[in-house]
């Protein structure tokens, strides 16, 4: 199959079948795919390695690989490899419910990492040697340059840093996504790092292209699959609430003189409940909003459509079905609003930090002192992965994290004791929202913070509860900087585990 998407003619001798382009993957090999979230991702070779990897099994040989991506895939990628329980190792975060049981039952292997650290580990070497590049495309240009896709990733440091490379041409991809892209090439590794130049959400840094060694082109294959992308579902009474208590809060550091009329760059993580928010914004009275994120949302669009957000910049789309159809009707206005940046610079600490970005991001789970866990399901199970919710957490110039303050039908308590893990300790965690309410936690010592947590963010079934631990714990503990009742302090989740409940 040729395509007119492939402007090189020299490139049109290295078009293959997927089947074909799969068999030049190797077991035990380190395979980088682009995608971030349903978007931008390889759909055609990680579903032949599959079959593949399962012919290979059915004769008894062992094939598996280790996978790197941008974030989390569609079924396409992470569902089909290691449906055929062909990844022995996978990085940086994953949604997929194949993959998450994998590792949870403790056959595959994850390392769940920072995403802006992806790309500069690669290059420090601590991940090993990289063998095949797999990166979704939208096009070639004449010269050789690559058309990014729907989302950058690390794809910049796949095409680098691997051996050799298969590209997926994407047909379905809007061919007037090329000029949204901005790659930064001027990262380095110390002693020769150099301040990047962004001191704006809007501003342009790199090139709207990648480039690499064509040489290294082993496989070029045509798809016109589409992104996978997920509906949101309808902001519910409790994310509509979260976001009224929000907006208030802006409301008021805007009045206090902490944040300017058009707020500061907002990230916007993961999630129907930041859907929310943003869609909440909407209705609000600020105006001419810029956006520093990593992933671009409905609610975006929103703001961009109602004229209340002047940029959106980020490395990914996580769209709606609806909304990509949208976007992909308008995408030469969209263009103008939008950047799509390598996720090293989308979440780059020393930018988020620089640009004061409002940060808000989902929680598992938070105890009384304000530490937060994102990650793992009753201290062990991996729900996705910490993402850049660390990248902006630590850097944000307020750092919020949002919940529900039960899950599971009112079974848990989302404000409890102790974390059973920790993502994010409480200096990086400034405010906290739940449906009951918005703790402001800037300023105040442990023990503050949790009469704040207990009184503003625990469900009123389990804040007699915390409220008993807190004042027995300011009694008994060890020490009364932290008031902790050790054995006790995480019976909550064993008591869950036991009797599916964590009430008394
Ligand atoms: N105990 C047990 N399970 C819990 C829980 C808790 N305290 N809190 C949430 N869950 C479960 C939910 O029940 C749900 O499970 P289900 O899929 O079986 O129904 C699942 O976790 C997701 O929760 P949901 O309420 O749908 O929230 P969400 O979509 O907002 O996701 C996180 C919340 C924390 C999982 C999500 O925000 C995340 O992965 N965060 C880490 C990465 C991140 O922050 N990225 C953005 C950075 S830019």
């Amino acid at each position: 199959m040729t395509t007119s998407r492939i402007a090189m003619p020299s490139l049109h001798k290295k078009i293959m079948s997927a089947a074909d382009a799969a068999r030049l993957i190797g077991h035990g090999t380190t395979v980088g795919m682009s995608g971030f979230t349903g978007s931008g991702y390889p759909k055609e070779v990680p579903l032949a390695l599959a079959a593949h990897i399962e012919e290979e099994q059915a004769k008894g040989n062992p094939f598996r690989v280790k996978v790197w991506t941008g974030a989390s895939t569609g079924p396409e990628l992470d569902g089909a490899l290691a449906k055929a329980d062909g990844i022995e190792f996978r990085l940086p975060y994953n949604s997929d419910p194949i993959a998450r049981e994998k590792i949870n039952n403790g056959t595959m292997n994850y390392f769940d990492m920072h995403l802006s650290q992806v790309a500069p580990m690669a290059w420090q070497g601590f991940l090993g040697p990289l063998d095949t590049a797999v990166v979704e495309v939208t096009g070639i240009t004449a010269d050789g340059g690559l058309i990014p896709s729907s989302s950058v990733g690390n794809n910049k440091t796949w095409l680098d840093r691997a051996e050799r490379i298969i590209l997926e041409v994407n047909n379905w991809q809007n061919p007037a996504l090329e000029g949204m892209h901005d790659i930064y090439y001027g990262t380095q590794l110390p002693p020769n790092r150099v301040p990047i130049p962004l001191v704006r959400a809007d501003d342009r840094i790199g090139q709207p292209l990648f480039r690499c060694d064509l040489d290294k082109i082993a496989g070029i294959v045509v798809t016109d699959t589409p992104d996978r992308n997920l509906p949101f579902s309808a902001p519910d009474a409790s994310a509509m609430q979260i976001a009224g208590h929000l907006i208030e809060f802006f409301e008021h550091e805007v009045k206090m003189g902490r944040m300017p009329e058009n707020l500061l760059p907002i990230q916007s993580g993961v999630g129907n409940i930041a859907n929310a928010v943003l869609t909440g914004l909407v209705d609000s009275r600020f105006e001419n909003m810029t956006s520093y994120t990593e992933v671009i949302q409905d609610g975006m669009l929103d703001l961009i459509d109602c004229g209340k957000l002047r940029i959106a910049s980020a490395t990914a789309f996580s769209l709606s079905p609806e909304a990509a159809l949208r976007i992909n009707a308008d995408m030469e206005r969209y263009r103008d609003r939008m950047i799509l940046r390598p996720q090293e610079i989308s979440n780059h600490p020393e930018l988020i930090r620089r640009l004061g970005c409002v940060s808000m991001n989902g929680l598992i789970e938070a105890d009384i002192y304000g530490n937060v866990n994102s990650t793992h399901v009753m201290g062990s199970r991996i729900q996705n992965g910490i993402g850049g919710s660390g990248d902006f957490a630590r850097n944000a110039f307020v750092s919020i994290f949002v919940t529900p303050s039960t899950a599971k039908g009112g079974a848990i308590s989302a404000i409890v004791p102790q974390v059973s893990h920790v993502d994010h300790i409480s200096q990086d965690v400034q405010v906290i929202v739940t449906e009951q309410g918005l703790a402001d936690l800037r300023g105040l010592s442990p023990k503050q913070r949790a009469e704040l947590i207990i009184e503003k963010c625990a469900h009123p079934k389990f804040r007699p509860m915390l409220a008993d631990y807190y004042a027995r714990a300011l009694k008994d503990s060890y020490g009364k900087h932290s008031p902790s009742l050790l054995r006790e302090a995480l019976s909550w989740h064993q008591r869950f585990i036991e009797t599916g409940s964590m009430e008394a």
